[in-house]
């Protein structure tokens, strides 16, 4: 099977010029081991630093005709979505052949008319940004990628722009304060931006509907601001939903108060689907100081700021507004070298060369799947609750903020969470399930107890010895395992194994007499559930290990 790599932008296309470009050498050598012969249009990887040069040294061809590497090509990688080719003066979509696979983003809800040109060119479209955040697919989530670079470069952007330091500093001409930076949304961007603000020495706070976030904004030294009024933010998989008027108003409110404090301001709002919610109005800009910086990196989608013109640098009161739309591709070499990574991990999936198949039981393949056999095959049908990933944002901030020496965890995203206060409440009852467990196992054990000792004084006593260490110990490993973050549970699993093991060696000691009394049938019991927690736990360690193999 032959895939084709193409140039994304020429030189005398409009601005910002697509830097990236869809497969790296690095990538080429994967995609070779994978059975393809890969062709790169001559120039393709210039502005990512990559000569063709390097394509070659990796086995790829360089192809000289531009057409014929469209119309040979079996599989067409891209960046941007299929586009007219001013120079071959033709449309891509065109260009390639009859029945090709083409992946690249898409964004088939605002490209309906390319949508159904793919559909009758009978091309099977898959669109990078449309593979579901779960948590097997984060190793192909191109969003969640070039979102993390694009969450630091954000900040970058913001340092070259700012007066000041980032961190305080004490000078013997005086003192000058660390910089305040407010992000607004704390998805993978916002992580991202937020890593690198505190790894550059600035306050860092952070505001966002889910309060699922929560946990990752304070293991980073961020505060996490909060609006008085409830409501539930989570749209499900990791994404927000639209929020109510009066939720919006309290978050304005709380925006204006912000808005005369931080020096920075970065805006990730985004809802799916949508284009992004106005959050940074005219007068909030008015509010901050001059000198004061806004990044809006949801300008492509519209913008979260009022005064944010897509790429742009709009100063509006001595306050400076980047509507950058390209963030990612200013990182060009590692956006491509990542987002190469992401296509040949979708290939993977898909069987490389030898077993090729569009498989739309694979849950990834056909989430991103916009059109196959002559179908428009978007929206995909809604699936079932699966496991969020809350992996990708946590690692795309260890990765995006080397310099943080904070790591964020990585929390299960647990769904059904509205902001911050929600969120407490449903942690207080969680948090009290366990301990309603433990009283009533405590009530069946000193009962069990009670009845085996009778009414011998010595039995009693002894019992009485062997309950407090019980419920002792019981409490005290409740409140252990829930101060634990649970980005720390599998290390906590470990010694949970060990615990399990002592178990074990204590229920085969009481493992003697009657089975039916009840002392040998909690120790029988006892056995069963630690051997079960020492199995599970070997099995869950082999396969957190298994991620890690290359
Ligand atoms: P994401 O979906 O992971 O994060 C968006 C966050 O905004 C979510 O955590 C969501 O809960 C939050 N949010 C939604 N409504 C909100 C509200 N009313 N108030 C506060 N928070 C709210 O998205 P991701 O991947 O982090 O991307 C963030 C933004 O960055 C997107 O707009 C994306 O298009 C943009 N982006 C921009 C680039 C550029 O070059 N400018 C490059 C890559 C991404």
């Amino acid at each position: 099977m032959r895939i084709a790599v193409v140039r994304e932008a020429l030189a005398t296309d409009p601005l910002p010029l697509e830097t990236r470009v869809a497969a790296t050498p690095d990538s080429i050598k994967r995609l070779k081991a994978l059975g393809f012969e890969i062709s790169v249009e001559s120039g393709a990887g210039e502005a990512a630093n990559f000569p063709d040069s390097l394509y070659v040294e990796a086995g790829a061809t360089i192809a000289a005709d531009a057409r014929a590497n469209y119309a040979d090509a079996d599989v067409l990688l891209k960046v941007r979505p299929l586009r007219q080719r001013e120079d071959l003066d033709a449309h891509e979509v065109d260009l390639v052949r009859t029945g090709a696979t083409v992946l690249g983003f898409f964004y088939p809800g605002r490209n309906t008319d390319l949508l159904e040109r793919a559909r009758a060119r009978n091309l099977t479209v898959i669109a990078m940004e449309c593979v579901p955040r779960i948590s097997r697919a984060q190793k192909m989530d191109a969003l969640s990628s070039q979102a993390n670079i694009a969450g630091y470069r954000a900040v970058l952007e913001a340092a070259n722009r700012f007066g000041s330091f980032f961190t305080g500093q004490m000078t013997a001409a005086g003192k000058v304060p660390p910089a305040k930076v407010l992000v607004i949304g704390a998805g993978v961007a916002g992580l991202a931006a937020l890593g690198t603000a505190k790894g550059l020495g600035a306050i860092i706070r952070s505001f966002d509907t889910r309060a699922a976030v929560r946990e990752q904004i304070e293991s980073m030294g961020g505060e996490f601001l909060e609006v008085t009024y409830k409501e539930d933010g989570d749209g499900g998989g990791g994404y927000a939903k639209e929020m109510s008027p009066a939720f919006l108003e309290a978050e304005y409110a709380l925006f204006r108060a912000q808005a005369k404090e931080v020096d920075i301001v970065i805006t990730t709002a985004l809802i799916p689907g949508k284009p992004a919610p106005k959050l940074w109005f005219k007068d909030m800009v008015e509010l901050m100081k001059p000198g004061s910086i806004v990044v809006d990196m949801a300008a492509e989608a519209g913008g979260n700021c009022e005064v944010t013109v897509a790429n742009e640098v709009v100063v509006h009161n001595g306050v400076i507004v980047l509507g950058f739309t390209d963030l990612a591709g200013r990182l060009p070499t590692t956006a491509s070298n990542l987002y190469g990574q992401n296509l040949v991990h979708l290939l993977t999936d898909m069987g490389g060369a030898k077993g090729w198949k569009v498989d739309f039981d694979d849950e990834v393949v056909r989430g991103a799947t916009v059109t196959h056999d002559g179908q428009i095959t978007w929206p995909p049908p809604a699936r079932p609750a699966a496991v969020p990933a809350a992996a990708p944002a946590a690692k795309a901030v260890v990765a995006a903020a080397p310099v943080a020496a904070v790591a964020a965890p990585t929390p299960a995203k647990s769904s059904g969470h509205g902001h911050g206060k929600v969120a407490r409440e449903h942690l207080g009852s969680a948090r009290t399930a366990p301990l309603t467990w433990v009283s009533m196992a405590i009530l069946v054990v000193a009962y069990l107890g009670l009845s085996t000792a009778g009414s011998d004084v010595q039995g009693l006593h002894h019992f009485a010895q062997q309950l407090t260490i019980f419920v002792l110990s019981c409490f005290v490993g409740v409140q252990v395992i829930w101060s634990v973050t649970p980005a720390l549970h599998t290390p906590l699993m470990s010694v949970t194994n060990a615990i399990s093991g002592i178990i074990v060696v204590g229920g085969m000691l009481h493992m003697h007499g009657d089975i039916s009394k009840p002392a040998p049938l909690l120790a029988l019991l006892a056995v069963l559930f630690a051997t079960i927690n020492i199995g599970g736990g070997f099995l869950v360690t082999r396969r957190m290990l298994r991620m890690f193999h290359k």
